[in-house]
């Protein structure tokens, strides 16, 4: 639809969508002309961290935001139109062009490669047409995907109906040779029900972080109290935020989010800090390709993220806490919900948690389909209603984070090891993995093998112990490339199986863990398209904030390209010179760890597997 031709004004189903996200339309201010100028008083501009959740909200309703929502939301909130617009089209999941009501999200990333997406995707093409185009009864319509989060469950879908409950959305496994209609189970029907996600294999006395996972209701506190729940944050108060600092700092946890920041030195900075209020947030972003464990611990075991969260919130005296969730995780955002509401009614959030005397409470907020908004400050941009672009560092977030305020951030996996470091004490807990990769990690296998899931293992366990945990390779074939850390992480070879997953070792070794993700590829996956995909993912993501990744992702994949028709820039040597040279300003130029990261894995491909070698007459 031409945007021109649209009218101005939302539609009465859309403003009842804005009206449930921004509650009943205030007072006018004063200066305000009848409510409708632009320019509004403090109150309206102190909202303006409700504009993701508004546009979700009329996205949810309708199924597309059109000008006439995008100018309300934007009106009610003080927010000039052109930012407004700046911030809708940010993310892949809002549409500002209608939209069929149902939307089905194909993924077609690098776990999923391995298990059909692209035939998946072939036969909606010859079925519906390209990625976009309407049924013809204008009902649904599909789009190709990044990796959602799924990989345990490739080829992985994501179906989206407009004017219902977005938790209503499913996230399943699908036939390869699927219609349309047999895929979305008609734009009318229930929703499937989700698979059980596959657990950890072995003794499940040894469980720690998984340990209430296939044991407890995820939707009964009950449950959680009965399995132990709430001794940690009982724990915690008892030691005072001193002493849970103290104990984290002891146990040399470092954050699973992929950067491998001692918490304890974070804690304990936002402690320090004078300013107030403090604010906690649990990145729950988890859109690093072939990584789905936050998923997991969240949909199964939703109590503990909060009380983890809790115990944060107390240590670094914030009083506000938020996760933020990745679009894509329908289930993990009803169960957080619902987790986050019984915990309130049981006073253990609100303004007197356990009876101990502090005041935590917490919120979720939804992502909207982008990657770079797992960066910490891309993040906190994103909570505060403008586009997910990250910010430069210093400052740091510990002393200006959300709302230019102290914050800590910390990643799901990170805050569950810290119940674990306080049942059994940090001294305990340092023993477990090794001298510098202390404790349990969960670990997300996928791809060719037997049995894809998440499993929890003590830091110096070898890639091929871990291989051999999820069945070995599919198949009995043979191991042709593991891809360690996900997109921004490295591939490694068939000769590799051998080294420890610890930090220690990944750094001595050039390689990382990243989010803990390994893809596993056998011999008869077509790796030089996965590379290929990877460079995509990349180009897609980039903010285009900064040069030298909005440029860079965008010549690397160019260069792959030629490289593999065969035509490169003079000779294929000066092709991969040039190749090189793209990845070391993107590492060392770029703003942010996308850029940073962003050549990784296609270096690796060059340099460890030797891929483009080979693809390369
Ligand atoms: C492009 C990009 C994406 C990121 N995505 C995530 C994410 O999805 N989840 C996460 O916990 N950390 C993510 N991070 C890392 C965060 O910026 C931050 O380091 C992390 O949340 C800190 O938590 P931790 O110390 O517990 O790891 C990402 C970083 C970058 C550069
Ligand atoms: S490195 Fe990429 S994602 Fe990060 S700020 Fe620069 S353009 Fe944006
Ligand atoms: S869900 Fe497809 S690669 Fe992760």
């Amino acid at each position: 639809m031409d945007l021109h031709l649209m009218p101005n004004t939302p539609t009465q189903e859309e403003r009842a969508a804005i009206d449930a996200a921004l509650g009943p339309e205030p007072a006018p201010a004063e200066g305000d002309a009848g409510g409708r100028a632009v320019a509004g008083g403090r109150e309206r501009r102190e909202r303006r961290h409700l504009l993701l959740p508004a546009l979700h909200a009329v996205q949810d309703r309708v199924g597309w935001i059109s000008r006439g929502a995008l100018n309300e939301v934007g009106r009610r909130l003080t927010v000039p139109p052109a930012e407004a617009y700046g911030v809708a089209t940010f993310y892949a999941l809002l549409s500002l062009e209608p939209s069929p009501p149902t939307v089905l999200h194909v993924c077609d990333d690098v776990a999923c490669r391995t298990a059909e997406a692209e035939e998946v995707c072939a036969g909606l093409e010859r079925e519906v047409g390209p990625p976009g185009t309407a049924t013809a009864d204008g009902s649904t319509t599909w789009r190709r995907s990044p990796c959602l989060g799924a990989c345990e469950r490739a080829p992985a879908t994501l179906i989206r109906r407009a004017g219902r409950d977005p938790e209503d959305s499913t996230v399943g496994p699908v036939p390869a040779d699927g219609t349309l209609d047999a895929l979305v189970g008609g734009a009318a029907a229930a929703p499937r029900p989700v698979p059980a996600t596959p657990q950890t294999v072995g003794d499940r006395s040894a469980l720690r972080l998984l340990h209430r996972l296939g044991l407890v209701d995820p939707e009964s506190l009950e449950d959680h109290l009965a399995h132990g729940g709430t001794g940690c944050l009982r724990r915690a108060v008892e030691l005072g935020p001193a002493g849970v600092i103290r104990e984290v700092t002891d146990s040399k946890l470092l954050g699973r989010g992929g950067a491998a920041f001692p918490t304890g030195a974070k804690w304990e900075a936002v402690a320090g800090q004078p300013a107030r209020p403090h604010y906690f947030v649990c990145n729950a972003d988890e859109s690093e390709p072939g990584t789905f464990k936050d998923r997991v611990l969240m949909e199964e075991d939703p109590f503990a993220v909060i009380e983890a969260l809790t115990v944060a919130g107390f240590a670094t005296g914030a009083e506000r806490g938020f996760i933020y969730l990745r679009g894509e995780y329908p289930l993990a955002a009803g169960r957080l919900e619902h987790a986050i509401a019984a915990s309130r009614a049981a006073g253990l959030l609100g303004e007197d948690v356990l009876g101990a005397g502090f005041r935590f409470d917490v919120e979720l907020r939804r992502g909207a389909g982008a990657y770079i908004c797992g960066e910490e400050t891309a993040l906190f941009n994103s909570i505060e209603g403008k586009r997910g672009d990250p910010r430069n560092k210093p400052p740091f977030p510990v002393e200006r984070g959300l709302f230019g305020k102290p914050t800590g951030i910390n990643n799901v996996e990170t805050l569950v090891n810290v119940l674990e470091i306080l049942r059994i004490g940090s001294a305990s807990y340092a023993a477990i993995g090794t001298e510098g990769s202390t404790g349990p990690r969960l670990f997300c296998v996928s791809g060719c093998v037997e049995s894809p899931g998440v499993y929890e293992a003590a830091h110096g366990i070898t890639l091929r112990e871990l291989m051999a945990m999820a069945g070995g390779v599919r198949g009995g074939r043979a191991p042709a490339a593991v891809l360690l850390g996900g997109a921004a992480g490295v591939f490694v070879g068939p000769d590799d199986l051998d080294l420890r997953l610890t930090m220690e070792d990944a750094r001595a070794g050039g390689y990382t863990l990243g989010s803990g993700a390994a893809v596993v590829f056998d011999d008869t996956v077509d790796l030089v398209g996965v590379v290929l995909r990877v460079a995509a993912f990349f180009r897609d993501e980039s903010c285009g904030q900064c040069v030298p990744c909005r440029v860079g992702t965008v010549r690397q994949e160019e260069a792959l390209h030629r490289l593999v028709a065969g035509r490169p820039r003079g000779s294929r040597q000066e092709e991969l010179r040039l190749l090189g040279d793209v990845a070391r300003v993107m590492r060392d130029a770029s703003i942010c760890g996308l850029g940073q990261t962003a050549a990784s894995a296609v270096q690796s491909a060059v340099d460890r597997l030797g891929l483009f070698e080979e693809a390369v007459p």
